[in-house]
């Protein structure tokens, strides 16, 4: 019996122009090319410096380009969910927008907050609507502008994160596609990455603006120790819910916020590190947008039929994993 589900068929990014080298981050906080690629494996990250531009502008283009490469018009799109912890404004959501600037006038959308693991989430939640029988193209797009949330005095976030966007198109499949998902979430992690003001709980006042809380903190030690064994944790889970072994999977695909994570995680699932898609060094951890733009860099090797493990750990706390099997060849 042949099972439907949501096959991944198209795959776009957008990446700003302008590169923030960690040599010019030397410039602007105490800290060191050499602490940096050590620590974090990131030469550089792209910063979107469009004044007035929010996600919902790269986003918009990855989509624009995404319909392009598939031969189908956004007016074909039936729903855009998009991935972000950066909106463009609280409300209406970024997707909305996107909707508005691509000409997707018969779709409807909404956003996803689940920070880092924003575009496994998505990713589940548009497999789903495609099960459902009653609706024919999805996309999934993870966008985040992080230099709007980023401190450039805290030389312990700054460094970290860049600005992308990069999206998916699901259509149903009877053969390939997205096989199985565990997602997860504990809010015990809360205080140790977020960002504190301008939600309801601390709406913007002078005293917020004075304290940064606009801005957005990391205990990066602490989620360090989390993220690394519940990445790793979920991975092998997945593996072996679905009898897999290492070398069964031709791609791991995880999300990019330390190179330190991504080995414990590839060592832990028995994947050599030259099946892992790694980024990181060119693009830092660009949130929803790590694991789509990955997806983008990497299409050209993906064969049809790969197993491929997507990966993901970030802010609520959330991580989960999928696993997929490639549609087509490039
Ligand atoms: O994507 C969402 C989920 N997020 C993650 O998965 C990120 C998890 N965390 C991490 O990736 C790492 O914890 C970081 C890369 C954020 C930090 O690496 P670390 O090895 O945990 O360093 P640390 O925070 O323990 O800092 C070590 C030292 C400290 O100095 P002392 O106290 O040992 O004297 C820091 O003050 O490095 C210092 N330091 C820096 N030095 C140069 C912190 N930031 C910098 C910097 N440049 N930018």
């Amino acid at each position: 019996m042949t099972t439907l589900t949501a096959a991944i068929t198209s795959v776009s990014a957008y990446l700003p122009e302008y590169i923030l080298t960690n040599k010019e981050l030397e410039s602007m906080v105490d800290t060191q090319d050499e602490w940096i690629q050590t620590r974090t494996g990131i030469k550089e990250r792209r910063i979107f410096k469009g004044e007035g531009q929010g996600t919902s502008v790269m986003a918009s283009e990855a989509v624009k380009s995404l319909c392009e490469k598939r031969g189908i018009t956004p007016q074909d799109i039936d729903v855009i969910i998009c991935a972000t912890v950066t909106p463009d404004m609280l409300f209406p959501s970024t997707a909305n927008l996107i909707c508005h600037n691509v000409g997707a006038v018969n779709a409807f959308g909404f956003d996803m907050a689940a920070a880092c693991s924003g575009f496994v989430y998505a990713l589940e939640t548009g497999t789903n609507f495609i099960k459902s029988g009653k609706y024919r193209y999805v996309v999934v797009v993870g966008a985040d502008k992080m230099s709007s949330i980023t401190n450039y005095q805290d030389r312990n976030n700054c460094i970290l994160f860049g600005d992308a966007a990069a999206a998916v198109l699901l259509e149903p499949t009877e053969e390939n596609g997205v096989q199985d998902s565990i997602l997860k979430t504990d809010g015990s992690g809360q205080n140790l990455i977020y960002l504190k003001a301008g939600g309801s709980a601390y709406p913007a006042t002078l005293a917020t603006i004075a304290a940064k809380e606009h801005y957005f903190y990391q205990d990066g030690k602490s989620v360090f120790k989390f993220a690394v064994t519940k990445m790793a944790d979920i991975a092998a889970e997945i593996m072996e819910k679905n009898s897999l072994a290492g070398d069964d999977i031709a791609y791991l695909v995880p999300h990019q916020a330390n190179k330190r994570i991504i080995e414990a995680t590839a060592n832990r699932m028995n994947v050599a590190m030259d099946k892992v898609t790694m980024n990181i060094d060119k693009y830092g951890n660009t949130t929803a947008a790590t694991i789509p733009l990955c997806l983008w860099e990497w299409e050209k090797k993906f064969k049809k039929g790969d197993n491929l493990i997507l990966v993901a750990f970030g802010g609520g706390f959330t991580w989960g994993a999928i696993y997929l099997k490639w549609a087509y060849n490039s």
